[in-house]
């Protein structure tokens, strides 16, 4: 019987975690949020496989067959590590450069992601295969953890700080927008409406979370992973305070609720 394992370093996992729902409706999942240490990107990578190592020690304790790192920085910074010294399969986000770079027309897509997602290996390889295609434009999504992690999700000033990082990019010409940070798609309805009220009401954001939900589907049969039979159920664990957490999880979306 699976337990999934599922972490981030604050709430936005809970983005990818809903989609996961949507695919595997039936499953056990443990969702850890590392609140108390948020954010990442702003960490350095010898801290990030610290954390990780410790989260990845409870998921194997509590009998998790398979753990996702529902956070771009995260996957960044060490699940080549934990792939190299745990025996369980680890899923981690890609940056969606690809569908972004096929669907431009204007020939430039904008990436919004954390520091520590900008300068990770896995980014460079993907964004060196497709540059010269397309024209790629990178900003890292100043105080947006901050905003979702508050619960602050609209409002005037969500739209400022949301404004300062979005609109150099579409200044550059970008209609399509990488969300490389999974607390990013909380923000969505304010990403839209500052698009908008600059002239672009057209840009399209992509969220890897489904594509990153049916990989999971994919890994659990890949590695014969049996499917739960009766008894699914979610478990929201956080290293720090839980209110957010709770709201995100249920308030907005009572699906993710146990
Ligand atoms: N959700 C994490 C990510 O996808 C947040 C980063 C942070 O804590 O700074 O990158």
């Amino acid at each position: 019987m699976a337990l999934i394992g599922i972490m981030d370093s604050g709430s936005g996992g809970l983005s990818v975690f809903r989609e996961i729902r949507k695919v595997l409706p039936q499953e056990r999942y443990v969702y850890f949020a590392d609140n108390a240490h948020c954010p990442y990107g702003s960490k350095t990578t010898d801290y990030i496989q610290d954390r990780l190592r410790r989260i990845t020690n409870y998921f194997l304790w509590r009998g998790a067959s398979v753990m996702v790192l529902a956070c771009n920085t995260a996957t960044a910074a060490a699940i080549e590590m934990l792939r190299r010294e745990y025996p369980i399969p680890f899923v981690g986000m890609e940056p969606a450069v690809k569908p972004a770079a096929l669907g431009t027309r204007t020939g430039v897509i904008g990436i919004l992601a954390t520091a520590g997602t900008l300068k990770g290996s896995k980014y460079l390889t993907t964004k060196g295969r497709f540059e010269g295609n397309v024209r790629i434009e990178e900003h890292v999504g100043q105080g947006f953890v901050e905003l979702v992690e508050k619960g602050e999700l609209t409002g005037l000033h969500a739209e400022d700080v949301v404004r300062k990082s979005l609109v150099p990019l579409l200044d550059e010409g970008a209609d399509r927008i990488v969300l490389g940070c999974t607390h990013y798609p909380f923000l969505l309805d304010t990403l839209r409406k500052v698009a908008a009220d600059s002239g672009h009401a057209d840009v399209e954001f992509i969220d890897p979370a489904p594509a990153v939900a049916r990989r999971l589907a994919g890994i659990l049969e890949e590695n014969g992973i049996p499917l739960t039979d009766g008894y699914p159920g979610t478990e929201l664990l956080s290293s720090g305070p839980r209110d957010n957490l709770i709201m995100l999880a249920c308030g907005r979306d009572s699906s993710l609720c146990p």
